[in-house]
């Protein structure tokens, strides 16, 4: 008997410890749920606030609460690790930081990112924080003098480095801030399937009570794609692949009988692997894809509001933010921007005018005409993680 209760609880512990195995597998499957949640509870109040017509990367703004998170102490740090889900062991943070940073390593060539962190220099930044943040590879952190509001300006329009991008500060954005948060990102890459600007032509943009909203260069192509109902969140949903090893994507999604409008809302009901799992057992099918050209640039300057909505709060306010671990003054956050840019073309790269040699296709294409509100995530298969997020809506040629 007692031998039976022993070999028990020496298993049970066991089984403890192989959980907590910190390795790069482990670390990727505690993240994949938090950081899936996190990004579409953010995206949905991003399309509330943009009036449904945006580009986002929830997952830059998430990795920029796990750095503050680095230095929050006491009850503010324990609400940002409520709404992050953020892991409480350094290890597994840095490990899923490690997979995210050899994501970006090997999409860089699409993908161009940069983080920061600006702190008055007065505040004497404590050594353990920069060091912590060094680690991530991501985050940069500048201390500045915002006295002179001038030149701290200057200096932080120049380390945002985004040629096509010009979202700029502005030196009232200083007034008493002592630590900004400042991301930019931006997209470009080529399509595994190509589309054909000799196809591409002018067509009709509609609302979703079918009134015609404008005009848009619609590109359009016949091929083998994956495409779904997807029953949970009303909605299609079609994979276009980028020319990149199998991870990276684009889901576009239009509502079936519903709306775009609280699509980002009710994919908290499912995950990633849900579509990708339906495109396993339904095939690919060939499908008629007609989607707009577009360029859609935004930047978001209340993200404070949004994330204070989904329950961090304490670090914006000056007299109950802990962040004991940045310095020994008082510090607070204020500022955090995002600006996030996307360009979706046929792909310039391959554009050809001889038409594509002809496959042998089915009599009969499925449809996918997005003339009307649409949805889109930009995801790496691997890590299920949603890169960008968006929706379209307003047209324009
Ligand atoms: C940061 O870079 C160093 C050296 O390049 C590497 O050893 C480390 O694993 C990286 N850290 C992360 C979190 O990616
Ligand atoms: C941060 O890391 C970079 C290399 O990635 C290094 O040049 C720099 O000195 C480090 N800064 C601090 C404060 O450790
Ligand atoms: C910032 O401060 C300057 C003067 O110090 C003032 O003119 C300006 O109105 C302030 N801006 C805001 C948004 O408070
Ligand atoms: C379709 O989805 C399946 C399952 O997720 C995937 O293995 C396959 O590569 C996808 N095919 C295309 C053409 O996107």
């Amino acid at each position: 008997m007692i031998l039976k209760i022993v070999s028990f609880i020496f298993l049970f512990t066991l089984v403890q410890g192989k959980k907590l195995n910190c390795n790069h597998e482990n670390a990727l499957v505690s993240f994949k749920r938090p950081t899936y949640d996190f990004s579409v509870r953010l995206l949905d109040r991003v399309s509330r606030d943009t009036r449904f017509h945006f580009v986002f990367s929830p997952l830059s703004t998430w990795l920029q609460l796990m750095s503050l998170a680095e230095g929050a102490r006491g009850p503010t740090q324990t609400e940002i690790w409520q709404v992050t889900r953020y892991h409480r062991m350094k290890c597994f943070r840095r490990k899923f930081r490690e997979i995210l940073n050899s994501m970006d390593e090997e999409l860089k060539f699409m993908t161009k990112r940069t983080n920061f962190i600006v702190i008055d220099k007065l505040l004497s930044v404590k050594e353990s924080f920069k060091t912590e943040v060094n680690k991530t590879n991501t985050t940069k952190i500048i201390s500045l003098n915002f006295n002179n509001r001038e030149e701290a300006v200057a200096k932080i329009n120049e380390a945002i480095d985004m040629d096509d991008i010009g979202g700029q500060f502005d030196s009232d954005d200083f007034n008493l801030t002592v630590l900004l948060m400042s991301d930019t990102a931006s997209f470009k890459s080529d399509w595994w399937k190509p589309f054909n600007p000799v196809f591409t032509s002018t067509e009709k943009f509609y609302s979703e009570e079918n009134v015609i909203l404008g005009n848009v260069r619609m590109m359009n192509q016949e091929d083998y794609f994956n495409l779904t109902e997807v029953p949970f969140i009303n909605a299609r949903v079609l994979e276009l692949p980028f020319n990149t090893n199998d991870r990276l994507c684009m889901l576009v999604f239009l509502p079936t009988g519903g709306t775009v409008v609280d699509l980002f809302y009710k994919l908290k009901n499912i995950r990633l692997s849900t579509i990708f799992n339906l495109f396993k057992v339904k095939g690919t099918k060939f499908v008629k894809v007609e989607m707009p050209r577009f360029k859609i640039t935004s930047e978001l300057q209340n993200i404070p509001e949004l994330i204070y909505d989904m329950g961090v709060k304490r670090m914006f306010y000056p007299e109950l933010a802990d962040f004991g671990g940045i310095s020994d003054y008082p510090v607070y956050a204020s500022i955090m921007t995002q600006i996030a840019d996307i360009e979706v073309t046929e792909q310039e790269a391959r554009a050809s005018v001889v038409p594509a040699p002809i496959i042998r296709r089915p009599k009969h294409s499925i449809p996918f005409t997005a003339n009307r509100p649409f949805a889109f995530l930009i995801v790496d298969r691997f890590t299920e993680s949603i890169l960008f997020g968006g929706m379209y809506s307003h047209p324009s040629i």
